[in-house]
């Protein structure tokens, strides 16, 4: 099922816990490591009981070893708090130095990672994000994001 997709002129007009999550998703970019792309990546989820986890990217020296910010949150969360439920996932990225967001929408690596999350815990996970056209967008399912996803049914 294709879900609907929103798209905001200004994050003042988001609901006020999505706009919650896109300031925690801005301070996380503080703690990206990114030498490499310059491209600071912060992400932030919600969950269930209101617990707020954040993360950032991680590069490496190797290339294909960077991770971004959206995985690195949700494997900190499903390690962390393996029985709640996600609400909600923002991202927002700026190149270093630069106060200004710079568009950018979850790669479809990450796409895959957030609908399966949202498989295992058999809800929704909406996701906000700062969009190429710099509006923003806003997905009631991860579903929306990535249709005919991988997933673990390929198996049955
Ligand atoms: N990056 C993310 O953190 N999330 C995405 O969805 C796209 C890209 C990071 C990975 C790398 O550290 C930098 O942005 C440039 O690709």
């Amino acid at each position: 099922m294709i879900s609907s997709i929103s798209h905001f002129d200004h994050l003042e007009d988001l609901d006020s816990e999505s706009k919650y999550l896109v300031h925690k998703a801005k301070d996380a970019t503080a703690h990206a490591y990114a030498p490499y792309s310059k491209f600071c990546v912060g992400a932030a989820l919600i969950l269930d009981d209101g617990t707020v986890i954040t993360a950032a990217n991680q590069e490496n020296a190797a290339y294909p070893l960077c991770m971004c910010a959206e995985r690195v949150a949700l494997y900190a969360k499903a390690s962390a708090h393996p029985e709640k439920r996600i609400l909600k996932l923002a991202v927002v990225a700026h190149k270093k130095n630069h106060k200004e967001l710079s568009p950018a929408a979850c790669c479809g690596s990450c796409r895959q990672v957030i609908l399966e999350f949202e498989h295992r815990q058999n809800k929704p996970i909406e996701v906000i994000m700062y969009g190429p056209d710099k509006k923003w967008i806003k997905v009631h399912s991860a579903a929306a994001l990535l249709p005919w996803g991988f997933g673990k049914e390929a198996f049955e």
